[in-house]
């Protein structure tokens, strides 16, 4: 189908665009008068959590959001409401043939549908000169998930905020505050960059073989780090506190750890008892999660604790604790694990 050109702010492309933002930010000089600087128009494929906080972050910054989708009409009505002006475009995925032409492309679906989204769209543009960006924002997938888009005359780059977004607002504010890793080709990288600098944040690149990799890490420090407070707020529910409760006692603690992070590098972050080597209180920490592994909440928190363990025990040596107390506290986390093992064969046993 032939390419869809829809209205445009500006006729320039959006290289030159981005070109003309990136000699006055915001503004460039005409004749002794200064007036603004046009920014790229903007759409947006998926707009949940992420991309609605997007268009809300890229319209703070002049951006002209033209057009919207989500899977449901009524989620991409419901995202137009709080955009102001609000998108001339708001569509279902089911009327993707209708979507603009625009200088920057957004693909901010579930990372399982951002290749198929990708060939939708692709299948309705007839080759094109240049001057399109397509960006998506996951950590896993590299931009080479947006390839029908190259081959189709698009410039594509992954575009990925160090950050978590739950709601829009907070959200937008977040995204004006993250890292962003940037992965790509050469025009959409720059592009991309450029986002990062109007936002007022920062950028980092990585190769793209690289991004499975990365973005485990980024699961590690978000996602696990709430998994590991949700089993913490168990125990403390076991000792009689309420879940609310739980988390209420246990933030100041999270917080105050955070605070640490910002400060020292991870050795002489860590407190507590493995940076202090007591053997002792250890064991009895053993000890009490294996009691409390019969409880179906508590079944993998011996397991963490055992893993997260070793890897304290790594910190607290680079930091000089006492070699021999590390020992006989490593030897304590392997008897451990050696009877939690058999304690789970003796289960599946017991069930045959
Ligand atoms: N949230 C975060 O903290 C975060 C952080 C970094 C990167 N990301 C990345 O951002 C992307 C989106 O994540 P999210 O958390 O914002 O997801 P989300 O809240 O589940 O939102 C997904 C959006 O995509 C729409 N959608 C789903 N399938 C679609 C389709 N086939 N066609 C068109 N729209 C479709 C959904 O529409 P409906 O609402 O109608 O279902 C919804 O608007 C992912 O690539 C993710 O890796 C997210």
């Amino acid at each position: 189908m032939a390419a869809m050109r829809v209205k445009r702010k500006a006729t320039a492309s959006a290289a030159s665009h981005l070109r003309s933002t990136a000699k006055e930010p915001g503004h460039e000089k005409g004749e002794g008068k200064i007036t603004r600087a046009l920014k790229p128009t903007v759409s947006i494929i998926g707009v949940g959590r992420l991309g609605s906080a997007l268009a809300l972050a890229l319209q703070a910054c002049g951006y002209s959001i033209e057009a919207i989708a989500a899977r449901r009409l009524s989620h991409a009505q419901r995202a137009a409401r709080i955009l102001d002006p609000p998108p001339t475009h708001v569509l279902s995925a089911a009327r993707l043939e209708q979507f603009p032409l625009t200088d920057l492309t957004f693909i901010t679906t579930p990372d399982d549908s951002i290749s198929h989204i990708a060939a939708q769209l692709a299948a309705r543009v007839a080759p094109i000169a240049s001057g399109q960006t397509a960006l998506h924002m996951s950590g896993a997938l590299s931009s080479a998930v947006l390839r029908p888009l190259a081959d189709v005359g698009y410039s594509i780059a992954s575009l990925h905020p160090l950050i978590s977004v739950s709601d829009s607002v907070r959200g937008a504010k977040s995204l004006r505050q993250a890292f962003y890793c940037v992965e790509g080709e050469r025009q959409a990288v720059a592009n991309a960059r450029r986002i990062v600098r109007d936002f007022g944040a920062q950028s980092f690149t990585i190769g793209a073989e690289h991004k499975t990799l990365y973005h485990a890490a980024a699961v590690m420090a978000s996602g696990h780090l709430v998994a590991l407070f949700d089993a913490a707020s168990g125990m403390l529910a076991q000792c009689g506190l309420s879940q609310a409760r739980a988390r209420t006692v246990l933030l100041p603690l999270v917080q105050s750890t955070i605070d640490n992070l910002s400060t020292h590098e991870p050795a002489h972050a860590l407190t507590g008892s493995f940076a202090r080597a007591d053997v002792e209180t250890i064991r009895r920490h053993l000890n009490a999660l294996s009691a409390a592994a019969q409880s179906d909440e508590l079944r993998n928190a011996l397991e963490i604790y055992i893993l997260l363990g070793a890897r304290s025990l790594q910190l607290a040596q680079r930091n000089g604790a006492s070699r021999a107390a590390l020992k006989e506290i490593s030897n304590a986390l392997e008897e451990a694990t050696r009877s939690m093992k058999q304690c789970g064969k003796a289960k599946s046993g017991g069930r045959k």
